[in-house]
């Protein structure tokens, strides 16, 4: 059976350990599953998450960054993530259009209803089955993020709580798609209940 889940969540909100963490239980099991990420995930997707990402002095402006990670993610639906749902495999990605529609959306204040449509063409109106919010409070989230920081971790904490916020009222507006979860649990906890809602949804897959 195929099934599509998504991870987001602010910096240093712990997804990505997650997604390897559910990704690492599947393979456990013979699950086939398939971790992929956002931006990135194909050699050209790769090349444009280093133009988002690091700060080079070259200017992106909110738009442009908008039609970027739409164009990663186009690559990533077509090359990745639709094949291998066909495939019959559990494809997880860390961060997907949802990242988009908080970020550009609500952090940088860009028209809801242009990102929603950018994103939905780039997906082809793909939508995950799931997808999970580790909720992070942000000064705490930022604070975990050691080393060179990168061109959204550099922005001003207001941005941040933006996305936050962004991020809570699109798991309010679809429930039941999102599984919202305390980030500030511990690494094992948060993979438990991660567990419980996946093992249900394959369960029921397979009746
Ligand atoms: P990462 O830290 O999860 O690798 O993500 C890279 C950064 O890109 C992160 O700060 C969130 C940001 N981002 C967006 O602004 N929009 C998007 O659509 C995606 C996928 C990521």
């Amino acid at each position: 059976m195929s099934l599509f889940i998504t991870f987001e969540g602010g910096e240093g909100s712990g997804k990505s350990v997650q997604a390897k963490e559910l990704f690492r239980r599947l393979s456990k099991l013979d699950v086939p599953a398939l971790l992929t990420h956002e931006p990135g995930g194909t050699p050209l997707g790769e090349q444009i998450a280093g133009w988002l990402k690091k700060s080079r002095g070259i200017d992106i402006s909110a738009l442009t960054e908008l039609m970027l990670f739409n164009a990663s993610r186009a690559q990533l639906v077509t090359e990745v993530i639709q094949p291998n749902l066909k495939s019959g495999k559990v494809v997880i990605s860390d961060r997907y259009a949802d990242s988009t529609t908080a970020y550009q959306g609500y952090g940088r204040g860009l028209d809801m209803a242009m990102v929603k449509a950018t994103n939905n063409t780039a997906t082809q109106g793909l939508k995950p089955d799931l997808t999970i919010l580790l909720d992070m409070p942000v000064d705490k989230g930022l604070a975990r993020k050691k080393g060179g920081k990168d061109r959204f971790e550099q922005e001003a904490l207001a941005f941040h709580r933006r996305v936050w916020e962004g991020y809570l009222k699109l798991a309010s507006e679809e429930p039941e798609r999102w599984l919202v979860i305390d980030g500030t649990q511990s690494k094992e906890e948060i993979a438990d209940i991660i567990w419980q809602r996946v093992s249900q949804l394959i369960s029921k897959g397979e009746d």
